[in-house]
């Protein structure tokens, strides 16, 4: 047990997805995972282990944002072990020709102020996505027909965002979307040799401010699952 997840030791699998929303690391479990339990629900921040194809895996909520992430990540390498992990979450599209329900893979992802950044001093370190699980992901992606884009993204310190000139210049330099948490995840992967991707959904959108209704969302974050396990166990 650590602070945050109450899970016993052996609990947590060496392959870990991780939403930002806790009841989405619940429906996930419940409709991909074989034999899934509750291995954590300290603070709500509710995980689940059981297997997919016979792998076992554990998803696992990390909350908004990138310090809150820090915390999980921390933990789930540092004292369970995790070797795989793998974000599942939304993001807003800032490209035109990425569209709502579109699925982005994360190869870098930029940020201003994550809680990493304190150690790098003046160092702008470029947080970067593991290169076999990006290419699973992607092979993945097409085989299972799903619109994918792969680049660069915005990792915010901020949902409610009043920088617009910051916006329009990752727009200008092909940032495809914006979401809160995958530039600290990388940077953490990096610093214990881990295995890292993110998997987006687009939710919504900048440009159009078209945003995914709420009786579509469990299909569209389907996808994505399936593209996060079979990169996995590629
Ligand atoms: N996650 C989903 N949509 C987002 C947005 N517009 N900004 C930041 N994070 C997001």
């Amino acid at each position: 047990m650590t602070f945050h997840i109450g899970a016993k030791p052996g609990e947590i699998a060496e392959t870990v997805l991780l939403p930002g929303d806790p009841y989405r690391a619940r429906w996930a479990a419940q409709t991909f995972l074989k034999d899934a339990r509750l291995i954590n629900e300290v603070r709500g921040m509710l995980g689940y282990t059981g297997t997919w194809q016979g792998h076992p895996v554990t998803i696992h909520g990390t909350g908004m944002g990138m310090s809150s992430l820090s915390i999980y990540v921390n933990e789930l390498i540092r004292d369970y072990g995790a070797q795989t992990l793998i974000r599942i979450g939304s993001a807003g599209a800032m490209q035109p020709q990425v569209k709502v329900r579109d699925v982005v893979l994360a190869m870098s992802a930029c940020t201003l102020t994550a809680p990493s950044n304190g150690i790098f001093k003046e160092l702008n370190f470029a947080p970067t996505a593991h290169f076999g699980l990006l290419k699973a992901a992607w092979d993945a992606a097409e085989r299972l027909g799903v619109p994918t884009h792969a680049g660069t993204i915005y990792s915010s310190q901020l949902f409610y965002d009043e920088r617009p000139d910051l916006q329009e210049q990752l727009q200008r330099h092909g940032a495809l979307c914006v979401e809160m948490e995958a530039a600290e995840l990388y940077t953490l992967a990096a610093r214990y040799g881990r295995r890292a991707l993110a998997v987006l959904t687009i939710s919504d959108h900048l440009l159009t401010e078209e945003a995914l209704p709420a009786d579509q969302r469990e299909r569209s974050f389907g996808d994505m699952v399936e593209i996060a396990l079979h990169a996995a166990f590629a």
